[in-house]
């Protein structure tokens, strides 16, 4: 949920507020909208909170952020008036008394603006009170629940995938930390954005002969960002085989001293799938806090900062892409049936149109899996390839492709407000594009997408130092994929890149949101409701 647009708008008024009413008295207009727009911004913070992912929010969003837009354009239009009476002292006030008239007119038409804006924000709140924003996300939602979605996506560590391409020296290289003795890591985590195949990565090194064969006990537990603590602490237990019908009526605390002494004492292995942040990692530690000990826990997870928050000696993988072999051995497994079958022969035109499509998935197996499949249907009907061919983006987008959606789109869903208009600012950016990290943090604060910040008591930070740290967040957060460091020890980055897939999120959350409006000869648009314009 986007409510930057109308913090954005309440820090205009709040900042202008002072400054319009001293001197035109409209404080009663300006403080109505400020307060419907309050509404607003706690409606949809709860909204966020709660993970609401409903129709009528999703339309409303769009409508709170052109609303919230017009009334800081309002808001600062008149302040801008105000500001160049004020200069020029006395000779200006005789001027300004001989303008009496007209300046009546301004205030005239800048009141009835600001009500004009009001009213359509009140009529707007009247629809979503009629909404219990606190039901919508838990039953409002129908077959295609955020929880009902998690569940679909739970993997079973038993349940390994036939098609498993690569991989062998990630599992090297994991196992031979898991493995030493001698190292203090005892986090590890396995790192990159969604459908890269981090949880087949785990899955594959909680199968492996020397793993199994190292640790005394392995459990498995699937985290997802709604991080229920004693379900997950209960799952381990149950797969150290000692969780008992007392313990499931045992107050939490005690479920983590016992989780925490037998990991002090048994040589496990912990893997705790899909975690999201810190904080989850913080509820969850009271159970590994064991000091001495052969334990290890493997992540997975899309963050990068958890496992040095976790562990200072932690270890983190930072899984890649498939090659383009890869990629096409995979896409080749399961889009073409029967490669298996003695004597079989993809046919030539099929190949080369399966060859270019590959290409679109950009080496992440979640959507070669997804486009490999949607052509597997069509087999063997080059017509219905060529359709697909003509068009692998939108195929990748719609019906059997939300899967890939909605697996990205998560990662845009738990970005703090803050960080939503700075990534859905790359939209800008085309296809492919190294961006200059300093060249984007100076448009960012151009834009006023990043401000400084004020903290009480302190000196604060500037523009630009905000804006770098928020640069930082998305690339820990595998939004954005770093290509040039300015050295190691800083971070500082220099350039990145965005996944082409995620590049479509970026570009399909933009448009839903009025963020962006892409023009090209085939569209017209209206330009007063838009924020930003792209002309590619
Ligand atoms: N190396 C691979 N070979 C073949 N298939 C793979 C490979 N890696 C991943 N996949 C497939 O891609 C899909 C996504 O993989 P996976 O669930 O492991 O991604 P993830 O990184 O854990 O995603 P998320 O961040 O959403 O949890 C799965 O269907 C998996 O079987
Ligand atoms: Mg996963």
């Amino acid at each position: 949920m986007d409510f930057s647009a109308v913090s954005s708008a309440l820090k205009a008024i709040g900042e202008l507020t002072q400054e319009v009413t001293s001197l035109w008295g409209v404080d009663e207009q300006v403080e109505r909208l400020a307060s419907e727009l309050r509404w607003m911004q706690s409606f949809l913070k709860v909204a966020d909170a709660r993970k609401v992912d409903h129709e009528v929010i999703r339309t409303s969003v769009v409508e709170i952020r052109e609303l919230a837009y017009d009334a800081e354009d309002v808001i600062e239009m008149f302040a801008l008036k105000v500001a160049s009476k004020r200069k020029g002292g006395f000779s200006n006030c005789i001027k300004r008394s001989a303008c009496f008239l007209k300046e009546g007119c301004l205030l005239h038409q800048i009141k009835s603006e600001i009500e004009k804006i009001t009213a359509r924000i009140e009529v707007l709140t009247r629809q979503l009170k009629t909404y219990d924003v606190s039901k919508l996300g838990v039953d409002g939602e129908g077959p295609s629940s955020s929880t009902e979605r998690r569940e679909a996506r739970r993997p079973y560590p038993h349940v390994m995938d036939d098609n498993i391409v690569g991989l062998d020296k990630d599992i090297e290289k994991l196992v031979s930390v898991l493995v030493d003795e001698e190292s203090e890591c005892k986090v590890l985590s396995i790192c990159g954005m969604g459908g890269l195949g981090k949880t087949t990565l785990a899955k594959k090194i909680y199968r492996q002969s020397q793993v199994v064969g190292h640790f005394e006990h392995l459990a498995w537990a699937f985290v997802s960002q709604n991080c229920q603590i004693r379900k997950i602490w209960e799952d381990i237990l149950s797969d150290l085989n000692i969780l008992t019908e007392v313990d499931k009526k045992m107050k939490v605390e005690k479920l983590a001293e016992k989780l925490s002494s037998f990991l002090e004492e048994n040589k496990c292995l912990v893997i705790l799938d899909d975690i999201w942040n810190t904080k989850a990692w913080d509820s969850l530690k009271p159970a590994f806090s064991a000091r001495k000990t052969k334990s290890k826990i493997l992540l997975t997870s899309r963050n990068k900062e958890i496992v040095a928050h976790a562990d200072k000696n932690g270890f983190l993988y930072e899984l890649q892409e498939l090659d383009y072999n890869q990629s096409w051995e995979l896409f080749q497994k399961i889009a073409f049936p029967q490669t298996n079958s003695p004597g079989y022969k993809i046919d030539a035109k099929m190949k080369e149109l399966g060859e270019d499509m590959v290409k679109h998935c950009a080496g992440l197996p979640l959507a070669i899996i997804i486009l490999g499949g949607i052509l597997a249907t069509k087999y063997p009907s080059l017509t219905e390839w060529l359709r697909v061919s003509a068009n692998v983006k939108s195929y990748l987008n719609n019906d059997k492709g939300e899967v890939l959606r909605d697996v990205l789109a998560l990662s845009y869903d738990d970005l703090p407000p803050y960080l939503r208009p700075c990534f859905l600012y790359l939209s800008h950016f085309p296809e492919d594009y190294e961006i200059s990290a300093d060249r984007l943090i100076q448009l960012w604060v151009a834009e006023g997408i990043v401000s400084s910040k004020q903290e009480e008591g302190d000196e604060g930070q500037i523009a630009e130092d905000v804006a770098e740290g928020y640069l930082l967040e998305l690339a820990e957060r595998c939004m954005i994929q770093v290509r040039e460091r300015d050295n190691i020890a800083t971070l500082k980055i220099r350039s990145f890149q965005m996944h082409d897939l995620m590049r479509d999120v970026c570009l399909s959350k933009a448009k839903q949101q009025k963020f962006l409006y892409i023009a090209d000869q085939s569209n017209e648009c209206q330009l007063s409701t838009i924020y930003s314009l792209t002309v590619h």
